[in-house]
């Protein structure tokens, strides 16, 4: 017998940004004054970053779950820490402390559980090494020893387009004696140098270049977290596949290096308006008004790929009940993110009758394919299980997805808001 699937209704708000709660932490604990934060993601990965902070001596004062004030120790005022900082599975901790960490005048660890540790870092150890610190990987992995040294500025070409090597560097600019620049080969998200220049520092961009010259200072200033796009892609995608459903998610982060999903469901026919239009600190938001939708298939290549780096699990989903097939191409960086989200989306998928191939930077989904129950497993990876659970409220019967005590990584509390979401009937 097939399962009752009532549309989906109501108001809804996501959590705070991730990429932008670990951004405001960080610069937070480099300013020269004490920076309040709002709208914080009090999540696993942002976790992991606050204790590595604490760690080197800054002071964190938690008002609830998502207000903090973090004390601005200075450029100069982070303390050695006492052991390696534990970086947990958060891939953007590793990478941008290891940039701080660089230019400090004390040595340090960085380290984290097996899954992190299997995840590339060489792609941010070797420009490192070119600004003059000292960096080591195991083989091009975690844990990282790094010895803090004087350093000097660079000029760099991003061999993949990543923000966190960017940011990376950016952070190590800090510290140089000179600017800093980095050339991206496509858009990476751009939260840290919009941070930056909002507390002072001097960052020039010039198409997809980004120069920094070291500030005497980061002045302090609130930050205003808006909440996660890439949170919102599963309530996005669960709205437009559950039949008769209308949601609205408030106070959602529009950044044009994030909004790929947004530019890919239109061209496959999704109903999403734009209702209201907010500036959050340095960030654009907007209400987003969702409406079930029939979809059809799409190629998805290029610039895109980086600006919807994160929501390419949850697209798989959405393919399966497109018209005609859908192509991602351009996408090999899935391959190293908290699992092999190639392999992984589309194994899982296919447990559940999905119709997928894979490439070697991508993959194929032939579409509209109806989905069964059964059991799938969220492999370890946060948004491998929230696009299953997605997948869950389409199928005919049962789907029970292993691992999803892996979501408070980036989206607490994502189980009670699609339950309220069915209820609101
Ligand atoms: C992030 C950048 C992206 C993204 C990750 C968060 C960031 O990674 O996948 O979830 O906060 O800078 P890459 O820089 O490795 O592409």
């Amino acid at each position: 017998m097939q399962r009752d699937l009532p549309p989906l209704r109501g108001r809804v708000r996501v959590p705070g940004d991730k990429s932008i709660s670990h951004r405001a932490l960080l610069l937070g604990a480099l300013a020269d004054g004490p920076v309040r934060v709002e709208g914080f993601l009090p999540g696993g990965d942002c976790r992991a970053t606050l204790d590595c902070l604490r760690a080197l001596g800054v002071q964190i004062e938690q008002h609830d779950e998502t207000t903090l004030t973090v004390g601005g120790a200075g450029l100069r005022g982070l303390w050695a820490p006492a052991g390696p900082l534990d970086c947990g599975r958060s891939g953007t901790t590793m990478r941008l402390l290891a940039g701080i960490l660089a230019g400090q005048a004390f040595d340090s660890v960085l380290d984290g559980d097996a899954q992190l540790l299997r995840r590339p870092m060489e792609r941010v150890a070797a420009p490192l090494r070119r600004m003059g610190a000292q960096v080591e990987t195991k083989d091009g992995h975690g844990p990282l020893h790094i010895q803090g040294r004087p350093l000097r500025g660079l000029e760099y070409s991003l061999p993949v387009a990543s923000a966190q090597v960017k940011s990376a560097l950016l952070l190590a600019g800090l510290y140089a004696d000179g600017a800093t620049t980095v050339h991206q080969p496509g858009p990476a998200r751009d939260h840290t140098e919009r941070l930056l220049i909002a507390m002072g520092a001097q960052v020039q961009i010039d198409g997809l270049s980004v120069t920094l010259q070291p500030p005497p200072q980061l002045r302090a200033r609130t930050i205003h977290v808006p909440g996660d796009l890439s949170s919102a892609a599963f309530l996005i995608v669960a709205a437009l596949l559950r039949p008769g459903s209308e949601i609205t998610i408030e106070r959602v982060g529009v950044n044009p290096t994030r909004t790929g999903l947004l530019d890919v469901l239109s061209q496959m026919g999704a109903d999403v308006v734009v209702q209201n239009v907010y500036r959050l600190g340095e960030e654009p938001a907007v209400d987003l008004r969702v409406r079930a939708s029939a979809l059809r298939g799409v190629e998805v290549g290029g610039e895109t790929v980086v600006r919807m780096i994160d929501e390419f699990p949850v697209l798989a989903v959405a393919a399966t009940q497109a018209r005609g097939r859908t192509v991602v191409r351009d996408a090999a960086e899935l391959r190293v993110k908290e699992s092999d989200r190639i392999a992984v989306t589309a194994g899982e998928l296919a447990k559940l009758g999905a119709r997928i191939e894979t490439r070697a930077d991508g993959f194929v989904v032939h579409g509209p394919t109806p989905l069964r129950g059964g059991v799938v497993d969220g492999r370890g990876d946060h948004r491998i299980a929230m696009a299953l659970a997605v997948a869950g409220l389409l199928a005919e019967r049962e789907v029970v997805v292993k691992g999803m005590e892996r979501v408070k990584d980036s989206f607490p509390g994502f189980e009670a808001v699609l339950a309220g979401m069915e209820a609101n009937q």
